[in-house]
C-alpha cells in the first residue's frame, strides 16, 4: 500500500495538468440539441466518478449517448450508464427545471489513466456531442462532511465534530482530511477563518467572543490533496454565551 502511495504522490507532483480539458464540441445542423454542458466530478477515489449535464426542457425529445474510452492505448468504448432526471411531481411548486440534471456513472476506471469522454444529445433535428478528456486523479471531490455538530465547552472553547461523507468508501486506503470554515459579524462586516487541515473528525476552537454568534462549516478533502475540497456543509450555528460577571 505505502509503494501504491508513494507512486501517487510522485506523480501527484508531476502533473499540473486542467481537471478538465475540453478539446472538441460539435453540433450540426444548426436546429440540432445544444451541445450539454457536462460537469464531471469523482465522489469516491477511486470507485466512483460521475458526470452531469442539465436537462433542457425546451427540448423534450432529446436522448443522450454516452460514452468513454482510454485517450491512448486501449480503443475499447465503454457505455456510461445514463440516470435521467428524476421527473419532478406537479404538486413540488416550481415549474424551472434548471435544476433538473442528468447522471451517468464511470466505472472501472485505471488510476492515472486519461480518458475521453462523449457525451452526445441526439434529437429528430441532428446530434451535438460534447468531448473532453478527465483524468480521475484531477476531479476528485468528495461529499461534504454531514452530522455536524457544535458543543460548547467550559465557556468560550467550542467543540467541532462530524462524520466523512457516506459516499467515500474506502477511508481505511484513501482517507480524508476537513478544512473548518467558521464566520461571524463585526459590526455588520462578514468575518470568516479557514482552519485545517485535520485528519480527525473533530477540532476544538478556542479563543472565541462572549455575545457573538458564529457560522461553522466544513469540507472534506482526499488525505494526499486530489481534486478540491468538497462544498462546504450546510451551516451550523453557535452563539458563544457572555461570561456571568
Ligand atoms: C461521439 O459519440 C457519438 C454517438 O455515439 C458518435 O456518433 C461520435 O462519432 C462520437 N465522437 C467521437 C469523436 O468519438
Amino acid at each position: 500500500m505505502s509503494a501504491l502511495l508513494s507512486t501517487v504522490s510522485l506523480l501527484l507532483c508531476l502533473q499540473g495538468v486542467p481537471a478538465l480539458d475540453l478539446f472538441r464540441v460539435t453540433r450540426t445542423p444548426a436546429d440540432a440539441p445544444i451541445i450539454p454542458r457536462v460537469h464531471c466530478w469523482c465522489n469516491s477515489y477511486p470507485d466512483t466518478t460521475l458526470c452531469s449535464w442539465p436537462e433542457t426542457s425546451h427540448e423534450p425529445h432529446t436522448h443522450y449517448i454516452t460514452t468513454y474510452r482510454e485517450r491512448h492505448g486501449h480503443p475499447m468504448t465503454n457505455n456510461c450508464l445514463v440516470i435521467p432526471p428524476t421527473p419532478r411531481s406537479p404538486s413540488s411548486g416550481s415549474s424551472s427545471s434548471s435544476d433538473q440534471e442528468w447522471l451517468c456513472q464511470l466505472s472501472d476506471l485505471k488510476l492515472f489513466t486519461d480518458y475521453i469522454i462523449n457525451v452526445t444529445a441526439v434529437s429528430p433535428a441532428g446530434s451535438s456531442s460534447f468531448l473532453s478528456g478527465l483524468m480521475m486523479e484531477d476531479i476528485v471531490k468528495p461529499d461534504p462532511p454531514v452530522d455536524v455538530r457544535v458543543s460548547l465547552q467550559n465557556k468560550r472553547h467550542l467543540l467541532v465534530e462530524w462524520s466523512p461523507p457516506s459516499s467515500w468508501r474506502d477511508l481505511e486506503i484513501f482517507p480524508l482530511k476537513y478544512h473548518i470554515r467558521y464566520q461571524w459579524e463585526n459590526r455588520g462586516s462578514p468575518k470568516s477563518v479557514n482552519l485545517g487541515p485535520f485528519e480527525s473528525t473533530s477540532v476544538e476552537l478556542k479563543g472565541l467572543s462572549p455575545g457573538r454568534q458564529y457560522q461553522l462549516q466544513v469540507c472534506s478533502r482526499e488525505l494526499m490533496g486530489l481534486g478540491s475540497c468538497s462544498d462546504w456543509s450546510s451551516p451550523v450555528y453557535i452563539t458563544v454565551p457572555r461570561t456571568n460577571p
